[in-house]
């Protein structure tokens, strides 16, 4: 299955990521690297102004997040279909940073991530424990639930694709061993086995995320059942991103 890499911008982008975006552009073009799909995940409001960089190229745009409803009396909500309509083709669903600042359930994630379906969006469904649940031995117990409770019945290896973001590892410059994460990533297909069926379950890819950076990319993204990362800070500067694009 081919790898994706997608870099979420979170929100920063104001000053130079878009000029390292360019740069990112022309460093692909010059030296490719076509066994990963790539992609940048900016703020909404960049959207327009990051596909016109991108016009023409093999980088892929998603966004941050979508209102379940198409449209309506929703001030400051963005629906999957206007994020499809500025040129996103993704968008990542249930990241730790919306559950926790806005209080986000499961079921709300779920509905998210339909949306993203009805746009025709694939959905970058988020999940992963925090440093206490960690610290308690909860860490599978936790991401069972998130799966149940975030991941649509509907959901294909077409159509969506699985981040585990352990909140500990976030932003810290800490990650776990890659032997964790093969266990973790391993339990996490056998759920969606569970839920999905096989079939789709093996043809999910599973996106590691958390302080992925070009000194630990090359252990953490070739671990069994890690189909690619979800980069953050790293994916700010073109030339940190390139180098965790390229250890594929
Ligand atoms: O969604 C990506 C993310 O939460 C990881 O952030 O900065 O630790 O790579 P970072």
């Amino acid at each position: 299955m081919r790898p994706l890499v997608a870099g979420n911008w979170k929100m920063n982008g104001l000053d130079s990521a878009l000029a390292e975006l360019g740069a990112l552009r022309q460093r692909l073009a010059q030296a490719p690297v076509p066994e990963a799909e790539i992609m940048v995940c900016p703020p909404a409001t960049l959207l327009a102004r990051a596909r016109e960089v991108l016009a023409g190229s093999d980088i892929e745009l998603g966004a941050q997040d979508c209102h379940p409803l198409v449209s309506g009396a929703h001030t400051g909500d963005i629906s999957a279909e206007m994020l499809a309509d500025a040129g996103a083709t993704a968008v990542i669903v249930g990241h730790s940073e919306r559950r926790i600042d806005h209080g986000e359930p499961d079921s709300l994630v779920n509905a998210k991530a339909l949306a993203a379906y009805r746009a025709g969006l694939t959905a970058i469904i988020c999940i992963g424990e925090t440093e206490a649940q960690h610290r308690d031995g909860e860490t599978l117990d936790v991401l069972k639930r998130q799966l149940r409770g975030s991941v649509p019945e509907e959901a294909r290896a077409a159509n969506t694709v699985i981040a585990y973001e352990p909140v500990w590892a976030i932003g810290s410059g800490l990650t776990p061993t890659p032997a964790d994460v093969a266990e973790v990533h391993g339990f996490i297909r056998g759920v969606l086995s569970q839920l999905l069926g096989q079939n789709e379950s093996g043809a999910m890819r599973l996106l590691y995320g958390g302080s992925v950076k070009p000194a630990n990319a090359a252990e953490l993204l070739f671990v069994p059942d890690v189909n690619g990362a979800l980069v953050g800070g790293a994916s700010l500067k073109a030339d940190d991103f390139y180098a965790i694009i390229e250890v594929y």
